[in-house]
């Protein structure tokens, strides 16, 4: 159903036409990270973020796109048994199940180790939940430095559902998540990973993740963020090429920024190819500081994305908005 929702809403592109390509400014003031995009079957947009000073996953709602009213209630007031308490969630990701469910994948830190974090899965009969986690993570992959980022992905071609995600090595190495190496200790792989999920239940895993990117060495102590979409190509064996975002860099450096990668075949068919150049950076005339953890829908068009207020990765991270642009393989914005 999700993959046949893509294709009408690919057909509907003309509604957008009033929709500046980018947003020059924040759609509002608010701190927002890390937003991820869903739209429902009557054409509500909503926008999920990182925990801010308010909720655990923060939500903001929009009817053309455009203007945009952040929410005062917290769509996951629990993150689960399994994550620290007083969580910081980073990076949720909904989606519409065929069973009229809405399922969000999330990462958080564990209970038992904050240093690790890992990626949870929670449901609900409503977009704006409360959705309700289930008592263990999804995916926690412990020992290669637990996993976060996640995106749900409906592939056209046959409904499957896919989630990708970043594996947080750099967790294992002193300075974290914008460090990644010291002194003594080297930088550690932070791979882009896809892995099946049964899209009946939304909540299973079927077989094994596989790598789909790893860390250039242009692109920072880490890479991150991943958002997959797929736009219809005549040159792929099944029609369509598959676009793979994402952002390399620390996320509160000046460096910071959103780039893609692509295969004409198949969402887990092996590694990307990585675009020549990024899709946005700090100073590439936008008047964008850091831009870089960018969700884009089902219909390869619609994005969503964080940039700081001011240069230099000061001030607040907040939510922008934008279309791009699929001609072959390349994108603009
Ligand atoms: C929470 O953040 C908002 C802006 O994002 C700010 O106006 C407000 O003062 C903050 N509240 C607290 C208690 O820090
Ligand atoms: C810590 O919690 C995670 C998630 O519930 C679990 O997979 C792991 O086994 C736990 N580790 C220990 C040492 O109990
Ligand atoms: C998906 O989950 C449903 C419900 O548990 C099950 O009946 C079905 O066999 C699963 N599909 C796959 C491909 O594992």
């Amino acid at each position: 159903m999700q993959y046949l929702l893509n294709i009408v809403l690919t057909a509907s592109v003309a509604v957008a036409a009033t929709v500046p390509s980018f947003s020059k400014n924040a759609v509002f003031p608010n701190v927002f990270a890390d937003p991820s995009l869903v739209q429902e079957p009557n054409g509500q947009y909503w926008a999920f973020g990182s925990s801010n000073n308010v909720s655990n996953v923060p939500l903001a709602e929009s009817v053309d796109f455009v203007t945009w009213t952040l929410q005062t209630f917290d769509a996951l007031p629990h993150a689960g048994k399994w994550a620290a308490s007083a969580p910081a969630v980073l990076s949720p990701n909904v989606k519409p199940l065929d069973n009229g469910e809405y399922v969000m994948y999330y990462s958080a830190a564990l209970a038992n180790n904050t240093k690790i974090h890992c990626i949870g899965v929670a449901t609900s009969n409503d977009i704006k939940g409360p959705y309700q986690p289930t008592p263990e993570p999804f995916l926690c992959p412990i020992a290669d430095g637990g996993a976060g980022d996640p995106s749900i992905f409906f592939d056209p071609v046959d409904g499957s559902m896919y989630l990708v995600y970043k594996v947080n090595g750099n967790d294992l190495v002193p300075g974290g998540l914008c460090g990644n190496q010291s002194p003594k200790q080297a930088a550690k792989p932070t791979p882009i990973m896809v892995q099946k999920v049964n899209s009946t239940t939304g909540l299973t895993a079927i077989g094994a993740p596989k790598v789909i990117l790893q860390r250039g060495a242009n692109e920072g102590p880490n890479i991150g963020q991943p958002s997959l979409t797929a736009n219809y190509n005549p040159d792929a064996p099944n029609g369509f090429a598959y676009f793979l975002f994402y952002s390399s860099g620390c996320y509160d450096s000046v460096k910071y920024d959103a780039r893609y990668a692509t295969n004409l075949n198949g969402p887990a068919a092996g590694l990307y190819t990585k675009a020549a150049t990024p899709l946005m950076k700090s100073g590439d005339g936008k008047n964008l500081h850091s831009p870089g953890s960018l969700d884009i829908s089902g219909d390869a068009q619609h994005v969503v994305f964080s940039s700081y207020e001011c240069a230099y990765a000061q001030g607040r991270r907040q939510m922008r908005t934008g279309l791009v642009q699929i001609k072959g393989l390349n994108v603009t914005i």
